[in-house]
């Protein structure tokens, strides 16, 4: 969940690396470091906080061709100065950035490293010892590094330095992501296309347990057993504009306004050109064939995953359960004859999804990964790929790439079951439209936000059937940026001890936009009311109340989702905002969830 960036070449790597740790800030931001090579010197600088700290610290009269940086979500060891990458070996010789977490580091300690003097709490340092005491040991670097690799359990993506050698840079990869970018008279490696798309939009995807390495003019790809790997860079269709912020004050607010386009982008890529849906036939043959499908997924990811399973049993007739992926890996269901594993995953890299992926493939099971990133490791693994076309999503709260999966999750339904008679392309436009409409009332969601959320100290979400799925979702998007600890509740759960928590004022916020539940909801809203809870509706038009705050025209029910969540996304934007949260980067999160 750290990110790291390399550069070697010829212009000043100094602004290019913490360009690039800039862009790579949504996986972890705790703190930060960068390895420039400097006449000979190694020169290192690292800050506890954010890149910007780091820039203001950095010696601005330090140059050099050849560096690596990264910026780190804490796993082994607290966020300070010492414990910030680059780390190095007991010489110095050996500079090295690590993005994952290393098992065995304490056997490793004992078995090899029992007389080495470390100087920071973190797993990480392990590596770049060993690599120092296998070369001192009569290995060559290139060896010493693939017999680290070799002895390392658990995940890593590597940028090393070596000070006797000014013209390379070394890489490693295992199960955490890692690209090589390639240039004219350039090479960069980091952990995504965003951290070097500025310089090249050329990258070949690593493999894991393979290793790198890089000089300005070359990028050489081996197996960890030291065989030559031949592989063709492919082109990244990212324009760098997409992961600017341009006028909006943060990207989770242009994340949510780019919603509409994002539904319109979905049907134009999923559609022939005569206007019908297209998804490859062998996609759609998998799932009709198998006898039940299992969703896994995390966090956002899996809530969108809730609202599949609704449109897989109740559009295409197909059995469907959800799980958190992280609960499967180690609490296995009784598996039908037939599945079919479907990932739902914005990043494609998260390490709990690819855990179940790996287990699920070994068993021989066939499998599918819904993702917003072209060649990221879920997509690579699976057999087959949905993009979601949501463009860069970088706001640590996830919002277009839920409403993405959601529509792409409805378009598959759909085209699995080709009798159905709603026409999802009409239904996806007026949702399109929808979406517009709900955007242009950012004043009255900031008028609630104000007026419900600004002081509260907790909140719940109530709802029944699909809205209670958008309760989950709209409660962990609160809570996640304004740190008000808010739940999402089955209103017909109240009763049974939920309602204890209601006190005076608390805000209780209900959902309604399903027919057949109207009335329940509207009674669970008065038994809170009665108990004292600031009550806010947000109702689909045809069955709303006067005094409802927040009103959505009315859309097909099984798609209602896609409008509800926009003012919850924005009653969360704006509580974090009230409350002085960074919004795009909450405490103690990153964007990329590459441990397991
Ligand atoms: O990249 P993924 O969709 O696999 O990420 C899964 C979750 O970590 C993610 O959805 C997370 O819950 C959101 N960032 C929350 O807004």
């Amino acid at each position: 969940m750290c990110g790291i960036v390399g550069y070697i070449g010829f212009e000043d790597v100094k602004e290019i690396i913490l360009g690039g740790l800039e862009k790579l800030e949504y996986r972890g931001y705790d703190s930060a470091g960068i390895a420039i090579e400097n006449n000979d010197n190694m020169y290192i600088c690292k800050e506890k906080g954010r890149i910007a700290q780091l820039r203001e610290s950095i010696d601005k009269n330090i140059t050099g061709t050849i560096g690596i940086g990264h910026t780190r979500w804490a796993t082994h060891g607290i966020p300070n100065k010492i414990n910030s990458h680059p780390h190095q070996s007991y010489t110095k010789r050996f500079t090295l950035v690590h993005n994952g977490i290393i098992e065995n580091e304490d056997e490793l300690r004992k078995k090899y490293l029992n007389n080495t003097k470390f100087t920071s709490d973190t797993d990480t340092e392990v590596i770049v010892q060993l690599i120092e005491k296998f070369v001192n040991d009569g290995e060559s670097v290139e060896l010493a590094i693939r017999h680290t690799m070799s002895e390392l359990e658990g995940s890593y993506a590597l940028a090393i330095l070596d000070k006797t050698d000014t013209d390379t840079i070394y890489a490693a990869k295992n199960k955490t992501p890692l690209l090589a970018g390639k240039g004219e008279g350039f090479n960069m490696v980091g952990s995504d296309a965003m951290a070097m798309i500025n310089h090249t939009n050329q990258f070949y995807e690593i493999e894991d347990r393979e290793f790198l390495k890089i000089t300005k003019d070359n990028i050489e790809i081996y197996t960890i057993y030291g065989n030559k790997v031949t592989r063709e860079p492919y082109i990244a269709d990212i324009d760098s504009s997409d992961i600017e912020k341009g006028t909006y004050p943060h990207y989770m607010m242009k994340e949510i306004e780019e919603q509409p386009f994002v539904m319109r982008k979905i049907m134009s890529e999923y559609s022939d050109e005569k206007g019908n849906m297209k998804i490859s036939p062998e996609i759609i043959q998998n799932v009709r064939e198998c006898d039940k499908l299992y969703i896994i997924a995390c966090g956002t990811s899996y809530h969108a995953g809730l609202i599949g399973k609704q449109f897989f049993e109740k559009i295409a007739g197909k059995p469907t359960e959800v799980i958190i992926a992280s609960e499967f890996i180690y609490n296995m269901p009784l598996l039908s004859e037939n599945p079919l594993f479907m990932f739902i995953s914005q990043s494609g890299e998260t390490a709990d999804s690819r855990a179940v992926l790996v287990k699920v493939k070994e068993m021989g099971y066939k499998t599918l990964t819904l993702t917003n990133v072209k060649g990221s490791t879920l997509s690579r693994e699976a057999d087959s790929t949905l993009l979601l076309y949501a463009g860069p999503e970088i706001a640590v709260a996830s919002t277009k790439a839920y409403t993405a999966q959601i529509a792409v999750l409805a378009i598959l339904a759909a085209s699995v079951n080709n009798k159905i008679n709603i026409d999802i392309f009409k239904e996806l436009s007026k949702i399109a439209y929808t979406m517009e409409t709900l955007c242009d009332d950012k004043d009255n969601y900031k008028a609630l936000a104000e007026k419900y959320l600004q002081n509260s100290r907790n909140c719940f979400y109530i709802g029944r059937s699909m809205d209670y799925f958008i309760c989950l979702e709209a409660s962990l998007k609160l809570k996640e940026i304004s740190y008000i600890q808010t739940e999402g509740f089955a209103a017909g759960e109240l009763k049974h001890g939920t309602i204890a928590l209601i006190e005076d004022n608390t805000p209780v916020i209900a959902i309604i936009t399903q027919e057949n539940i109207n009335l329940n909801t509207r009674s669970n809203i008065k038994e809170v009311k009665a108990r004292g809870a600031a009550t806010m509706v947000i109702s689909m038009r045809k069955f709303s109340q006067e005094t409802d705050q927040i009103v959505i025209d009315d859309v097909n029910e099984l798609l209602s989702p896609l409008a509800t969540i926009i003012p919850a996304q924005y009653l969360a934007y704006y509580a974090a905002l009230l409350k002085g949260c960074d919004i795009d980067k909450p405490r103690n999160l990153a964007k990329s969830v590459t441990v397991e």
